[in-house]
């Protein structure tokens, strides 16, 4: 019947694998959102270094404009060691970020209860559009005595404003609606002095949100030593992209942090990945944890509009899960079956 065909159509994801263990964790994850019953059809995208190596694409207009028909991009990870840094990190990666305006970087961090703490959930929003990653700067007389390097941070009120009202309005929709801003305004006065005035500005629209502001370098032992101080954070692109490996590395490990890169505004798809890296040491072993690439899917059903998958899946992550990378892909699909 067409109309219930047009009615239960499933969602077009293009799937990146990409290099070392990134096409075998995310494997696991289509696997998961399929057991969860959330229909998907996806199409894969061979990009990354060993593509890169192979015939020199790293991700054309061409490839870009074909992924922004689909409602979603699942990406492994990317890179490889025989390839120079910067090369597919800023060719593939940050192209995708940019040309397709997925300026929140969502970044969900859950520390299991203990015998001695309750256990507790936040979530970093880092700007992902900004910042130092913009590539401004330029080098001169490279190699000489006299060589200089520059790399600026770009910030725009614009860019800033929007990634702050995304994370206000994150944190009004949460029970504890609390919501700091970090940064460094104390050394860099002039992006510092933007990002400062535009929360203030911001906050007078949330007056239920109650807000806070910590120096980064002050952040850093706070995720450590008292992370439950944390409801929303928000903070810009390189502050962010440091503060959720730490943010990982206090929750249970690298192996389970998820990240969503989003466009809010929908004007193209978002894109979903788990924050760890293509680890070539341990390609083809089987022994990556799945549960980083699975828990990125859950965020990617949220966007979807596919909530209840979603916790359905989060609840499935939670349980103790062990074995090789397919063992736990097998083990979570299996709790969702039914
Ligand atoms: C991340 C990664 C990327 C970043 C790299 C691979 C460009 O570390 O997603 O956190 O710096 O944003
Ligand atoms: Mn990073």
């Amino acid at each position: 019947m067409a109309l219930e065909y047009a009615l239960m159509s499933a969602y077009e994801i293009a799937v990146i694998g990409g290099d070392g263990i990134g096409p075998d964790v995310i494997a696991e994850a289509i696997k998961v959102v399929r057991a969860a019953g959330v229909e998907i059809a996806t199409t894969d995208f061979d990009l990354g270094g060993a593509r890169y190596l192979r015939d020199g694409e790293i991700l054309s207009d061409r490839t870009l404009d074909e992924l922004r028909r689909f409602d979603a991009i699942l990406l492994g990870a990317v890179g490889t060691p025989e390839v120079p840094p910067g090369v597919i990190e800023r060719g593939l990666l940050l192209k995708m970020r940019f040309e397709l305006d997925l300026y929140v970087n969502q970044r969900p961090f859950v520390q299991a209860a203990t015998t001695d703490s309750p256990g507790h959930e936040f979530i970093v929003i880092r700007e992902n559009t900004e910042g130092p990653y913009v590539g401004e700067g330029g080098v001169l007389r490279r190699g000489t005595p006299h060589e200089v390097a520059t790399q600026g941070s770009v910030n725009t009120r614009m860019g800033v404003e929007r990634c702050v009202r995304y994370a206000f309005e994150l944190a009004a929709s949460r029970p504890r609606k609390h919501l700091t801003m970090v940064h460094k305004t104390n050394v860099l006065t002039f992006a510092g002095d933007l990002w400062q005035r535009v929360t203030d500005e911001v906050a007078t629209e949330f007056p239920d949100v109650s807000v806070a502001y910590n120096h980064v370098d002050a952040a850093c032992i706070y995720f450590v030593q008292d992370p439950s101080r944390y409801d929303v954070v928000v903070t810009d692109n390189l502050f962010g992209d440091i503060l959720t490996d730490l943010g990982g590395a206090v929750s249970g490990g690298i192996g389970l942090a998820s990240s969503a890169n989003l466009n809010p505004a929908r004007t193209g798809p978002s894109m979903f990945e788990p924050v760890h890296g293509s680890a070539p040491d341990i390609a083809g072993t089987n022994t990556a944890n799945p549960i980083a690439a699975i828990l990125s899917a859950a965020l990617m059903l949220d966007f979807l509009g596919e909530d209840s998958a979603a916790e359905r899946i989060r609840s499935a992550c939670a349980q103790p899960s062990q074995g090789s990378t397919t063992d736990i892909g097998d083990l979570i699909a299996s709790r969702l079956a039914g």
